[in-house]
């Protein structure tokens, strides 16, 4: 494919925050978006030049998306990948290609995909039947958890089960016709991840680990540069690197990583797209991750991943209780806080509407503001 020069056409499938920030990124390179999601008034919808609204099936929409763009990406990994097929049997290059999503969208597949290229992956096994569940506790081990191979996100779709009572009521809540999977519980020190981008020359480029905090499944804040070894961090972007080149993805991408005793480094799952962790990249480098997946499907030269500063991100859920966020005025007295908001009007609770980096010379200094600057927000 021929470089991808500003003022052609950007199409994405998905219309949230982070099809919303790659349009913020791809309209300040001078291209035009057009984004194809369902809903109407999309996060990513009211920045780009123009939504399509329509399934992701919908073969007409699909066509008027590949007739008015020049390649086409998507934001998130739960997309039927048909609709990435259909666009590239109709002969639009789609970045990520729609082997990249099949195998990411898919927890085996991917666990496969990531033992075979000689990648430490918590052991798994497939169950599909409570005889496999026997077998599973015997030949991986508890605690373990058990996913769903598609669909979950921020920890939907699993179940954490210390014994074989536990994970048989587990099977039966979670199971609906296809494997589960069953991963051995890790007791992991950390949980880490990496933003990296895997340019059209296939030269991947990953940017500083960060260090991530979850609350009930959903991620809080991330810490960067993570507070782990010179080793420990090395080897996780070297395994983010692998994991690019491994898979021959175009495009910016996550790797989420659990620390393990020892500088050990295991994989737990890989998004094709920018991830939540990556936000910090917006105000913290020369070149974002969002700016990042535009150059790689463009086919430009990939920017620098350096951090310039050690930064805080911490997300902005919805409480269920207001759709104003009050206090972001007296948060924004902290002169290096950058605030994002993503357009949406239900604040619904634990919904992601927002998030805020504070950069400061240490970590331990970001934290302080940032955690300041929490405690001032509230919804009503
Ligand atoms: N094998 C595991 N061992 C320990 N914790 C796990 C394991 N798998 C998942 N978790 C925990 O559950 C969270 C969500 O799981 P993950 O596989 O990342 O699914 P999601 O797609 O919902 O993000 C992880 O961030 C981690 O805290
Ligand atoms: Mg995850």
């Amino acid at each position: 494919m021929p470089t991808v020069l500003p003022g052609a056409t950007l199409g994405i499938l998905g219309g949230g925050q982070l099809g919303r920030m790659f349009a913020f990124a791809a309209k300040r390179l001078g291209y035009r978006v057009i984004t194809l999601d369902p809903s109407r008034d999309s996060p990513c919808g009211q920045v780009a030049d123009s939504q399509i609204e329509a399934d992701y099936l919908d073969e007409s929409a699909l066509r008027r998306l590949a007739e008015t763009c020049d390649v086409i990406t998507y934001e998130f990994e739960n997309i039927d990948a048909r609709a990435v097929e259909f666009l590239e049997a109709l002969g639009k290059t789609v970045h990520p290609d729609s082997r990249v999503l099949r195998i990411s969208q898919d927890r085996l597949l991917e666990k496969k995909f990531l033992s075979d290229a000689g990648l430490a992956v918590a052991a798994f096994m497939a169950v599909d039947s409570p005889e496999d569940l026997e077998a599973a506790a015997v030949k991986i081990g508890l605690p373990a958890v058990i996913k769903t191979v598609r669909g979950g996100y921020d920890g939907k779709g699993q179940a954490v089960v210390a014994d074989t009572a536990a994970a048989a009521s587990a099977f039966q809540r979670l199971y609906r016709g296809h494997p589960l999977i069953w991963e051995r519980k890790i007791p992991f020190l950390k949980e880490l991840s990496v933003v990296a981008c895997r340019g059209i020359d296939g030269v991947a480029s990953a940017y500083p680990v960060s260090e991530n905090a979850h609350v009930d499944n959903i991620l809080d804040a991330s810490v960067v540069p993570a507070r782990i070894s010179a080793v420990a961090a090395a080897k996780a972007r070297a395994v983010a690197e692998a994991v690019g080149d491994k898979l021959g993805i175009v495009g910016a991408y996550c790797v989420e990583l659990f620390l393990v005793e020892g500088d050990g480094i295991l994989v737990n799952e890989i998004a094709p797209r920018p991830h939540n962790s990556g936000h910090y990249t917006l105000d913290a480098c020369v070149c974002s991750q969002f700016e990042q997946q535009v150059r790689a499907m463009c086919g430009l030269p990939l920017g620098s991943t350096a951090v310039m500063k050690p930064s805080v991100m911490i997300n902005v859920l919805g409480e269920g209780n207001g759709d104003t966020l009050y206090g972001v005025d007296e948060a924004m007295r902290e002169e290096n806080l950058a605030f994002h908001l993503y357009g949406k009007s239900r604040a619904a609770a634990k919904r992601k509407m927002g998030h805020f980096t504070v950069l400061a010379d240490t970590v331990d200094a970001a934290l302080s503001k940032a955690r300041a600057a929490r405690a001032l927000l509230r919804w009503g």
